[in-house]
């Protein structure tokens, strides 16, 4: 496969909004302390780095993710959005941001809205206010509620959650309860994560790593059996939708298409390589002030790494992967036919896809491929 065969290749645009109210015990995403000045600089350094890109092509998707993007002021967002609207060439088809539910508001909600955005993410991973207390959440179910309600009132018709599950403690019966209350709210998208014991995090310096093997599995199971009884289809091993509205970025992403990302640690892929932003606010805006970014772990891709991330991504997917151009080589046909007699991957003519079982060991199978390249 040569790389200018591809006719048409989706771009995105990510930007990383690095900080939190306050961080949460179990997350070991990078983020940084949120001041007044601080995030004043990253908005005027975000607003300079939307100017610097220098590129024709649409935005078919745009994601604010973190951190917290729900943490940026209106008038934050109007400037921002403004920069950004003078690179569009068309409305993008998805424009998606993440917040938790203690920072919506309807002014922010407002100025989102009038940006264009059209998808969000809400963080809510419990309802209950002892998983929330367990996760150091510092956010209650009313808070929820009222965000979810202000969301719908302000006429957003895409909006997705995020749940946790496997929290410490967390009862089979509170899990249930949780899925419950979401798909009570009917959301469009519901994404749901077993918990991660993240090293050096407060969360597992208190309890270790907590993670129950069986307890993992059996309630992510559940998980999947209830939402796909209830008409939320799985599209990939974390995410569920009602018809229609599985995430485009994400899926973009997970189909190798390109993107640009902005802020600090973002990641891109984009003209060939692959690349990462300083994890540092301070270094990211002096790379930008001195209009001399710096970059981390730049990959100059070749058919062979977009070969093998199309098949680790495309496995995590529902929908599969087309391994037809790809140089897959009998070692790994060998596997993939192992795989299909225990039942864990179907073939079906140029598209290998993972059976419910084969997805409760996709980390275990990706591996396996990596190490087959
Ligand atoms: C970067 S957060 C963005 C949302 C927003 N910051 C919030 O938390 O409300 C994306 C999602 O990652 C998930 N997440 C973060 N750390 C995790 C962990 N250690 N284990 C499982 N899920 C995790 C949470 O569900 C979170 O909603
Ligand atoms: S889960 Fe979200 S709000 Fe909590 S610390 Fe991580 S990024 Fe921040």
């Amino acid at each position: 496969m040569h790389l200018q065969e591809q006719v048409y290749v989706p771009l995105g645009l990510y930007v990383h909004v690095p900080f939190c109210g306050v961080p949460c015990s179990y997350c070991a995403f990078y983020k940084e302390r949120l001041t007044p000045a601080a995030l004043e600089r990253y908005t005027h350094c975000l607003c300079d780095e939307i100017r610097s890109i220098d590129d024709d092509r649409a935005f078919d998707t745009i994601y604010f993710g973190g951190g917290n993007p729900g943490v940026l002021g209106p008038e934050q967002i109007g400037r921002i959005a403004a920069n950004i609207h003078q690179k569009l060439r068309q409305s993008p088809r998805e424009w998606t941001v993440e917040s938790s539910p203690n920072m919506v508001s309807e002014s922010k909600l407002r100025a989102w809205q009038s940006a264009g955005v059209n998808r969000l993410s809400l963080g809510v991973q419990s309802f209950d206010e002892r998983t929330l207390r367990a996760l150091g959440r510092k956010q209650n179910p009313r808070q929820t509620f009222h965000a979810y309600e202000l969301i719908r009132q302000m006429g957003y018709r895409n909006v997705g959650l995020d749940l946790i599950f496997s929290a410490p403690e967390q009862t089979a019966t509170q899990l249930i309860a949780d899925l419950t209350t979401a798909i009570s709210l009917a959301p469009e998208h519901i994404s749901t994560y077993c918990l991660t014991y993240e090293e050096g995090t407060p969360l597992s310096q208190k309890v270790g790593n907590g993670a129950e093997e069986g307890r993992d599995s059996d309630f992510y199971e559940m998980v999947c059996d209830f939402l796909g009884n209830r008409g939320y289809e799985q599209y990939e091993i974390s995410n569920f939708c009602q018809r229609g509205y599985a995430s485009i970025h994400n899926k973009n992403t997970w189909r190798m298409a390109d993107w640009i990302g902005l802020g600090p640690s973002a990641s891109s892929q984009y003209r060939g390589r692959r690349y990462s932003q300083m994890a540092s606010v301070g270094r990211w805006a002096a790379g930008i002030e001195n209009r001399h970014p710096e970059w981390r772990d730049i990959v100059n891709l070749d058919e062979k790494i977009l070969a093998i991330d199309k098949i680790i991504f495309g496995l995590r997917m529902n929908e599969g992967v087309d391994i037809s151009r790809n140089p897959c080589g009998d070692r790994l046909e060998f596997f993939f036919r192992d795989l299909q007699s225990e039942a864990l991957l179907i073939r079906e003519g140029p598209i290998i896809r993972l059976t419910r079982q084969g997805r409760l060991l996709c980390d275990a199978i990706t591996q396996e491929i990596f190490n087959f390249f």
